[in-house]
């Protein structure tokens, strides 16, 4: 009790000598640029690269303060986020879509609160685009068309295919995207077919299970087709288990997106066909846009991070080594 009185004292007396300094020890709020970031989780290593990206950035620039809240791939923690942050009267939100609909009434309460949104890496799927400055994201049906080009090069006309589908979250951008893709292709070619789709939900963990009990019935499998990186390494620890080779000269073609450090050595070594890169590093962009934003400078409405597609035979070690996610 003694020491808690003391402690009083203390905090007492520190609270005093602020209030008489006028607290000079810290910027006024009104010169730091509040940011509030609703993530979508740490779903995979792609996301913890892009959370990367957009700390360090900002971390780096002290007129900016960057509030982020992970979803945990929940839409409603992501409602929850975003009406905090109005709440606490932020200057500018940004998010990054669990899935695609559903955001009208959320974003019409932004805008009420007079609050400008970016939303990044996936979309929203809203009538008035008005509800939102811009979309900065990857391309992701050109990501699954780049795929797609590639096994239409490697499959004879002639030669029939069973393609496994493992899928992402379902109704996120990149999900929606990277499945048209191939379901029109498959649409094209009589050959080719997709023996079944997979919910992985972009997690190692998730895709290691489903893999797991498809391929104790099911082993005619000639491609996987699969939506992240880290499906695949679930997906690649099933196929092992279950004794089916893999990758050049193996009986199954692995097609991955985002080409991480991790997936690119993979493709360096064989064991995996093709990486379609999906780009996580957008936060200097992203600062970009919001500082065009405050000068009054008129920014796109759709703004699209490079990206490629690489394969045993167009990549280095050099250049695995340099990855930085
Ligand atoms: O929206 C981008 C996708 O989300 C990436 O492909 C995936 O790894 C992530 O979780």
């Amino acid at each position: 009790m003694k020491r808690f009185f003391s402690v009083l004292l203390c905090l007492t007396m520190i609270c005093c000598m602020a209030g008489c300094s006028g607290v000079k020890a810290t910027e006024p709020a009104s010169n730091v640029y509040v940011i509030g970031f609703s993530q979508v989780g740490s779903e995979s290593d792609w996301r913890v690269a892009n959370t990367r990206s957009m700390t360090a950035t900002f971390a780096d620039d002290p007129s900016y303060e960057l509030l982020m809240e992970n979803a945990r791939q929940q839409q409603e923690n992501q409602f929850s986020a975003v009406r905090k942050f109005i709440l606490e009267g932020v200057d500018f939100i940004i998010i990054a879509p669990t899935v695609e609909e559903g955001w009208e009434t959320v974003l019409t309460e932004i805008k009420e609160a007079g609050i400008p949104v970016i939303i990044m890496d996936r979309s929203v799927a809203v009538d008035d685009e008005d509800l939102y400055l811009t979309n900065i994201g990857s391309d992701f049906l050109r990501q699954g068309n780049l795929a797609v080009e590639w096994l239409e090069d490697e499959i004879p006309e002639d030669k029939e295919i069973r393609i496994l589908h493992l899928q992402g979250t379902i109704g996120a951008t990149a999900q929606i995207q990277r499945t048209k893709a191939l379901e029109d292709a498959v649409a094209k070619h009589a050959n080719w077919e997709i023996s079944s789709q997979l919910y992985g939900d972009f997690t190692e963990a998730k895709a290691y299970e489903v893999m797991t009990a498809y391929l104790k019935e099911n082993k005619d499998i000639d491609v996987l087709y699969s939506e992240n990186d880290n499906m695949t390494f679930g997906a690649m620890r099933a196929l092992e288990e279950a004794g089916i080779s893999y990758g050049n000269g193996g009986q199954v073609k692995i097609i991955t997106f985002d080409a991480t450090r991790e997936a690119l050595q993979y493709c360096h070594d064989g064991k995996i066909n093709l990486c379609v890169e999906c780009n996580p590093l957008f936060g200097p962009l992203v600062k970009e846009l919001i500082e065009n934003y405050r000068n009054g400078i008129d920014i796109p409405k759709h703004v699209y991070v490079d990206e490629s597609a690489y394969t045993t035979q167009n990549i280095t070690q050099e250049f695995v080594d340099s990855r930085e996610y």
